[in-house]
């Protein structure tokens, strides 16, 4: 029985809660602490920055290969622009490979005439095998025709588009048709003005994820936002910040991946930590996984904070949620590597979680991230990976969780692929000195 407060309420769904308490046992651990990360022999595609990242899904989840091509989607960005300054002119684009390791850049999925937002933030695709259709789900940040750059997020999709495939790799082309889904409601979801207080935390409505429960049918879009809370004073000796992350899903009764309707959130970190970012959910053995990325900058003051993954199991996609590892975290970046990694995202892989992330900042010498601004531009844009990390390898069992390994930067092994036999070891033993992770 997990501690957190739950309603449960059968059309709008329930809220689990992530408690100060439980997030207040988060420690780096042996199971929890990623190897460090090493620069790639050669990144995904040295012209640009890539971070969050997501592959072409089937309606139930599972990878999508078409004629033996897997795709994924990735939020990009010109290699030469400061790697700070990325999320302002953020472009999704495809890419593709035939084994999982090496992937082709096929280049812009939108054309940005018709995309919605000024950018496109992270979000989900999936290609409904039956119908041949394609559904690109994304956040559309600030808009097209603003002068300034704003940070509203709405939810939205792209459909129409075709994907082509040949002997030489895909091709996917619009012209696409651009809807705006989900607006935040200001009821349960915060609206950008209701958040309009000073702080340095960004407002979320974002990350669309679609998802269809195995277990009831029922067809959802999960994502990352705020709960509207009055002052709470969580944020210390600021009184403007409010740590009010939360996980939101919309359902369709109809099961029409274009059609929504907003439901409770079904995680709420308030006075916990800001953006429960990118959530999406791995269903093993009729459990619930919940996963979702944050920052060490995000928590709420008075928690031990990294910039990891972390995960909650339920026995349904509504809750109620336990934290894995009694706290939620499940991977963390090492102590002398901090921010090596980021975005994660889990899939089950025959007995085990396979964990992508992409290479974020490395070398940093003991620098915190908010001084990774003030060097000179060369040098932040040597200390920044934007490229695929390795993938970890995850042992899974009940509420615990324990990295037992990693893959090449990149390599996203489809089902019928073996992989080698995992170290025994690993996740078992302290990674630097004895005790420090
Ligand atoms: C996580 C994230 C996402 C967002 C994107 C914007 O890395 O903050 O939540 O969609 O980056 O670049």
């Amino acid at each position: 029985m997990a501690s957190g407060t739950y309603e449960l309420d059968r059309r709008w769904g329930a809220t689990s809660t992530w408690t100060r308490e439980q997030a207040a046992r988060i420690r780096r651990t042996a199971e929890t602490t990623a190897p460090i990360v090493y620069p790639p022999d050669e990144p995904t595609d040295s012209d640009l920055y890539l971070w969050d990242t997501w592959p072409l899904l089937e309606r139930d989840g599972s990878f999508a290969e078409v004629d033996g091509w897997r795709v994924v989607f990735a939020l990009t960005a010109p290699a030469e622009m400061l790697p700070g300054k990325r999320h302002d002119v953020a472009t999704v684009r495809y890419f593709y490979s035939r084994d999982g390791r090496e992937w082709t850049t096929g280049g812009p999925v939108f054309d940005p005439e018709r995309s919605l937002g000024s950018r496109q933030w992270a979000g989900s695709a999936m290609y409904d095998r039956a119908d041949d259709e394609l559904y690109l789900y994304y956040t559309a940040a600030g808009r097209a025709d603003a002068v300034e750059l704003s940070y509203e997020q709405r939810i939205a999709v792209a459909t129409g588009g075709d994907l082509a495939t040949d002997d030489d790799g895909v091709r996917l082309s619009g012209p696409w048709d651009h809807e705006v889904l989900l607006t935040a409601d200001g009821e349960w979801y915060e609206t950008r003005e209701q958040a309009a207080r000073e702080s340095d935390l960004i407002y979320t409505f974002r990350d669309p994820w679609f998802f269809e429960d195995p277990g009831t049918g029922e067809t959802c879009l999960l994502f990352e936002a705020n709960t509207p809370v009055p002052e709470c004073g969580c944020g210390g000796d600021d009184g403007r910040r409010a740590f009010n992350g939360c996980v939101g899903v919309a359902v369709s009764d109809a099961g029409d991946p274009t059609e929504w309707e907003m439901r409770r959130p079904i995680l709420d970190g308030a006075c916990v930590n800001q953006e429960l970012e990118r959530p999406h959910v791995v269903v093993r053995d009729g459990r619930y996984y919940l996963f979702t990325s944050s920052h060490e900058h995000t928590f709420a003051p008075g928690l031990e904070r990294f910039d990891g993954l972390y995960g909650f199991v339920a026995d349904a996609l509504r809750g109620e949620y336990d934290p894995l590892n009694g706290s939620g975290l499940v991977v963390a970046n090492p102590h002398n590597a901090p921010f090596q990694a980021y975005s994660w995202l889990a899939y089950g892989h025959r007995d085990e979680l396979l964990v992508t992330s992409f290479f974020n900042y490395y070398d940093l010498g003991g620098l915190h991230l908010d001084e990774v601004g003030h060097l000179l531009p060369d040098e932040q844009r040597e200390k920044f990976g934007g490229t695929l990390a390795p993938t970890l390898r995850l042992e899974l069992a009940g509420d615990r969780t324990r990295i037992r390994g990693e893959l090449d930067h990149g390599h996203l092994p489809l089902e019928d692929e073996e992989l080698p036999p995992a170290d025994p070891l690993a996740g078992r033993r302290p990674l630097g000195g004895e005790g420090e992770y």
